[in-house]
């Protein structure tokens, strides 16, 4: 029998590459998505991939009466859930907005799981729940210590999981904690799509190549790293899309809660991302070196042994990969967006 798998924010980044995965590989997707940060215009992405819509609810995961209806509707076995906001500067200055919409909203869409007998849940969390390490490698038991409100929603929620599993213990969990999600489907349909100006490097980057921005600013050149900037470890959005597939295969094997890292555990600078970039998409990218951004740690990389033995998973592609595929998107969107 096909599985019916409910993914919240669907329409967002991640969540729409691997609602197309689940869809190519015959999985029925449910979508609830708010478009708080997102377009119906996604489903023409997925649709151009797959051939297919997913049917989709526009919606909040803090609206009891949706939940009950999709869950009495659509015969959900799991869920996966990307719901959130997740700009971390907003989080600081909206705090109860982030706990409500990322732990109240969680704890809302747990409870129509639980009575709905729902038989797994996967979760994106964040290496942003880990404290600063000195090696800048993280493994899964290293001491957690958000140091800004988004990274404290997620390890709330991570917590409101392991008390949930204690309680029920036939309920399979993932929290899976995502390193640096850049890159788009290889199709160039469906990519990131960011409003106002980027927080992150990679879509600052792709919109300097396109001429959107002048230069890029890189935020220090003094962290004991090898060439002074930040390190970190960029994962390609289709690489996450199928760790969460085989996070799935795995709870469909054995009801456990796993905690997972999904990175490449391979770190790249600041420079390097950028003449990486400047060779994929044959344009000069301008930058200037200015101050370190508050809150910014010089290195974190994943240890991704963990997935490699648990889920059999890892990621494959590489920076060119994830760079050309961006760069694709960055040119196609205009047309897809509107
Ligand atoms: P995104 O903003 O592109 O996608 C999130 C989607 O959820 C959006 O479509 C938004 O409209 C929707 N949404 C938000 N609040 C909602 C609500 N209350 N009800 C229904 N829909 C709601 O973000 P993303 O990059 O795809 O991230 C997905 C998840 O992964 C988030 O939970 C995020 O915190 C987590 N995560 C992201 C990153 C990253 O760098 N992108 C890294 C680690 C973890
Ligand atoms: C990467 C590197 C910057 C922009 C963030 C969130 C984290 C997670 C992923 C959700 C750093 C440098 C950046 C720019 C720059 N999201 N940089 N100029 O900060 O590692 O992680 O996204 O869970 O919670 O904090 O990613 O892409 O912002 O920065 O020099 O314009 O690029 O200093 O070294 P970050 P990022």
């Amino acid at each position: 029998m096909t599985s019916t798998i409910l993914v919240t924010g669907g329409l967002g980044y991640i969540g729409s590459h691997t609602a197309v995965e689940l869809m190519e590989r015959g999985f029925d997707v449910v979508i609830l998505d708010n478009l708080s940060n997102s377009s119906e215009s996604v489903l023409g992405g997925i649709e151009k991939i797959t051939g297919k819509k997913p049917k989709t609810y526009i919606g909040d995961i803090r609206d009891r009466e949706m939940l009950q209806t999709i869950f009495k509707t659509d015969h959900i076995d799991s869920v996966m859930h990307f719901a959130g906001l997740k700009a971390v500067g907003e989080g600081e200055e909206k705090p109860l907005l982030y706990l409500d919409n990322n732990v109240t909203g969680s704890i809302t869409l747990f409870d129509a799981i639980m009575k709905a007998e729902v038989k797994r849940v996967i979760f994106s969390s964040s290496a942003t729940v880990y404290g600063e390490s000195d090696t800048f490698k993280y493994t899964e038991d290293m001491p957690l210590n958000p140091i800004n409100v988004y990274g404290k929603t997620k390890l709330k929620v991570e917590e409101i999981l392991r008390e949930l599993k204690k309680t029920n213990p036939t309920l399979g969990i993932a929290i899976l904690r995502y390193f640096n999600p850049v890159g788009a489907h290889p199709s160039g349909y469906i990519g990131e799509n960011p409003k106002g100006t980027p927080n992150n490097l990679m879509p600052y980057i792709a919109d300097v190549a396109m001429g959107i921005r002048e230069k890029l600013f890189i935020f220090g050149d003094d962290y004991p790293t090898p060439d002074g900037t930040g390190l970190r470890d960029y994962i390609h959005v289709k690489d996450l899309a199928l760790g969460h597939i085989a996070a799935l295969n795995k709870l469909e094997a054995h009801t456990d809660l796993i905690t997972v890292n999904l990175g490449t555990g391979k770190p790249f600078s600041v420079l390097d991302l950028t003449q990486v970039f400047e060779v994929v998409s044959g344009k000069k990218i301008p930058y200037e070196v200015v101050s370190r951004r508050k809150g910014d740690v010089a290195g974190c990389f994943a240890d991704p042994t963990l997935a490699k033995e648990l889920l059999r998973w890892e990621a494959l592609s590489d920076i060119n990969a994830m760079c050309k595929d961006i760069w694709r998107w960055q040119q196609n969107k205009i047309n897809i967006i509107r």
